[in-house]
């Protein structure tokens, strides 16, 4: 979605201050581009929104990891949902505080777990009972305690896409609520454990308030039954999932999603932690890509852009919908085009039936590509990964070089023994 951050000034699309052509002139496309006021604007709103309320925002790092963002965040005093070992060193890399990290995910490995408790993290979120187990004898071979909260799987339908839903029972994630009390009975045993919280994230892209309500209904009768048996917790993490606009979505803003997360808490008083992703990148973001050439089709007409699946993966996984705008605005005839990469499968596309005024070398900014773009990349085809680039008013900051195609293949050996 266009927005203050990245809009047209005198028909040239521009990154806050910045003309989007000299970005792609400077270095190269495919380029992602991230506004950082459009960073520090999304963090600040949830800061202002959770005033008075003992909080701590824990940014998902698997939307976007690059060092640079969480160098910001870290900045702005955030903490970190994080969801593997490479992740949290990328924290501790970026300047983030471990004792502001929760630790997400199912499959945590003995030594991501090792790894977390040796850097002191606030919390691990359990998903299971074996999961329980394993981190209480790693802890206990450390002579440590970990501090974990259960993630609960509270049953509610997030309406979301069903790839990126969470919190429904047929879901791998979290802990049945049905065995969520039990389960914390067990980890109250477990001596090299030590019970801190509850955790609930039920999926992304959220774009209405009431499941997010409806989980912390069912979040906060297991709450209050723990209490009963003398188990009390200082934090409740919410999770993330605020959805974003791409297209005609029409999301809650940050402060409303809040203030309706704090009346859903009825003045409970353990620290609220929130692990926003999307809704803090997402509009921070666009995808530079230039037009290769333009082919008509029998039937459609196709603009191959150098921008393909590998580097945005979402429209070829989900069938995502991102809007892509010329960063010129120009006086070509206006066509319908697919707008596709490089790569040698139909699902590598990246916009379908877009009407565009373009020609061959025009620059397109595909929007709201800030999450789960440039995270999600790969390098399929034996392409480098893009660019990244950081503005900041009118300076641009290179943030991660294009890869190069002798560092995708520096680890490979040829064997040279004949078989
Ligand atoms: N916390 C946990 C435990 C999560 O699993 C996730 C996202 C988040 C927080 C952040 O959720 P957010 O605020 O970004 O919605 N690749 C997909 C999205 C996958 C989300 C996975 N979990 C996409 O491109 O739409």
């Amino acid at each position: 979605m266009m927005n203050n951050y990245f809009h047209y000034k005198n028909e040239a699309l521009h990154a806050e201050q910045v003309p989007l052509a000299d970005i792609a002139e400077k270095f190269g496309t495919p380029c992602y581009v991230y506004s950082r006021a459009a960073l520090t604007d999304g963090m600040n709103q949830f800061k202002d929104a959770l005033q008075g309320k003992e909080h701590l925002i824990c940014y998902a790092v698997k939307a976007n990891s690059n060092l640079a963002i969480l160098n910001v965040f870290a900045r702005m005093g955030a903490g970190f949902d994080i969801v593997s070992g490479g992740e949290l060193k990328r924290v501790l890399a970026a300047g983030g505080d471990a004792r502001k990290v929760v630790f997400s995910g199912v499959g945590k490995t003995i030594a991501e777990m090792r790894m977390a408790l040796d850097a002191n993290i606030l919390c691990f979120n359990v998903e299971s009972s074996a999961e329980l187990d394993r981190l209480n004898e790693v802890a206990g071979s450390m002579g440590k305690v970990a501090a974990i909260s259960l993630r609960v799987n509270p049953d509610v339908d997030a309406k979301t896409h069903p790839y990126i839903s969470t919190g429904l029972k047929q879901n791998k994630f979290g802990v049945a609520y049905t065995e969520a009390i039990a389960l914390y009975r067990q980890a109250r045993d477990m001596k090299n454990l030590h019970i801190t919280g509850m955790d609930c994230h039920i999926g992304s892209q959220l774009t209405e308030t009431s499941p997010f309500i409806a989980a912390i209904e069912k979040v906060l009768v297991l709450v209050e039954a723990l209490a009963v048996e003398g188990i009390h917790l200082e934090h409740l993490d919410l999770g993330g999932g605020l959805g974003i606009r791409y297209d005609d979505e029409t999301p809650p803003a940050i402060a409303d999603y809040v203030a309706a997360i704090l009346s859903g808490l009825r003045g409970r008083t353990e620290k609220l932690i929130l692990e926003p992703g999307r809704v803090l990148v997402g509009n921070a973001g666009v995808l530079l890509t230039k037009v290769e050439y333009l082919k008509h089709g029998e039937e459609k007409n196709f603009a191959i852009v150098d921008a393909a699946m590998n580097d945005l993966m979402r429209p070829a996984l989900y069938d995502a919908y991102h809007e892509i705008f010329p960063v010129s605005r120009e006086k070509n005839a206006i066509q319908t085009y697919e707008i596709v990469g490089p790569i040698c499968e139909t699902g590598d596309f990246i916009g379908r039936a877009r009407e565009l005024s373009i020609a061959p070398q025009s620059l397109l900014a595909v929007l709201s590509a800030g999450a789960y773009g440039m995270s999600m990349s790969s390098n399929y085809n034996t392409r480098g990964r893009a660019a990244e680039v950081m503005v900041d008013g009118s300076e641009v900051h290179l943030v991660r070089e294009r890869e190069t195609v002798e560092q995708l293949f520096a680890g490979e050996k040829i064997i040279s023994s004949v078989l």
